[in-house]
């Protein structure tokens, strides 16, 4: 029997080729393209306050996959920064604001950790409906952060959170202000993101540092610690931010 030869399979062509436009794709594992193109829809350059949260909505089905834990980790990031700060024994009755709550994926994390009494509050209704289908939040906000116009309880929360709400088009620096507003005296701000966006956010860069240190200096708040993480997502470090509201 004559055994042909095969010529070599060629290579199949990527899905998404890495894009000038598409900033920090350079760094990401080739596996992982994919899924960072479908989350740059939300963070294109100059994308736009009402246009990043209907790109959320169209995403929300999908974004607990697109983003699963490893791919990206903020959520358990924030939630194990959460934990760090609340005894085991005052978790059930710690009152916690999620910020950019998104589906409810830091809920879960806190939910896993022993906290039970959790808001949030996030401008794209399509990710909202899948956080309540949790059940996990008991009072949901559906609103900016950060523009002036909150009507979430302020001076109620011992910790308020964000994971992964930082970005192009996303919680302006305002938003501090905001979280500040809702944290009682002596509640903590944590606030979870990629690093590289204090490099190449507009909003961010030479901004929101500054502006943290600013609050510092206004008394508004005591800086407890600015943590660099690896592997925050897409392979790429985190940064973790502490303050104690005064
Ligand atoms: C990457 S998702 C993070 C969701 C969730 N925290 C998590 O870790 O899976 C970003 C979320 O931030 C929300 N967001 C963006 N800008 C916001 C703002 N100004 N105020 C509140 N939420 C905002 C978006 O609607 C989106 O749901």
């Amino acid at each position: 029997m004559q055994v042909r030869e095969l010529p070599d399979a060629a290579p199949e062509p990527r899905a998404v080729e890495p894009d000038v436009q598409m900033e920090g794709a350079g760094s990401v594992p080739e596996e992982l393209l994919d899924s960072y193109a479908a989350n740059h829809r939300c963070h294109r350059p100059g994308i736009s306050r009402a246009e990043m949260a209907s790109a959320y909505t169209e995403m929300a089905e999908d974004y607990d996959e697109t983003l699963r834990p490893g791919v990206y980790n903020g959520p358990v990031l924030c939630a194990e920064a959460a934990a760090s700060r609340v005894e085991e024994s005052r978790r059930a009755c710690a009152r916690v604001m999620d910020v950019a709550a998104g589906t409810g994926r830091v809920g879960h994390e806190l939910h896993l950790r022993g906290f039970r009494n959790i808001d949030a509050v996030d401008p794209s209704d399509g990710m909202i409906q899948k956080l309540e289908s949790r059940g996990l939040y008991t009072n949901k906000y559906v609103e900016f952060v950060g523009l002036g116009q909150s009507t979430v309880p302020k001076d109620t929360y011992d910790l308020v959170l964000v994971a992964g709400g930082m970005g192009e088009g996303h919680i302006p620096v305002e938003g501090l202000d905001d979280m500040i507003s809702m944290a009682k005296p002596g509640g903590e701000v944590i606030i979870v993101m990629r690093k590289e966006y204090l490099d190449y956010v507009g909003e961010y860069k030479d901004k929101l540092e500054p502006y943290m240190d600013q609050l510092v200096a206004k008394g508004k708040w005591t800086k407890v610690e600015r943590k660099v993480v690896p592997n925050y997502s897409y392979k790429k470090d985190g940064v973790i931010y502490t303050y104690k509201v005064t």
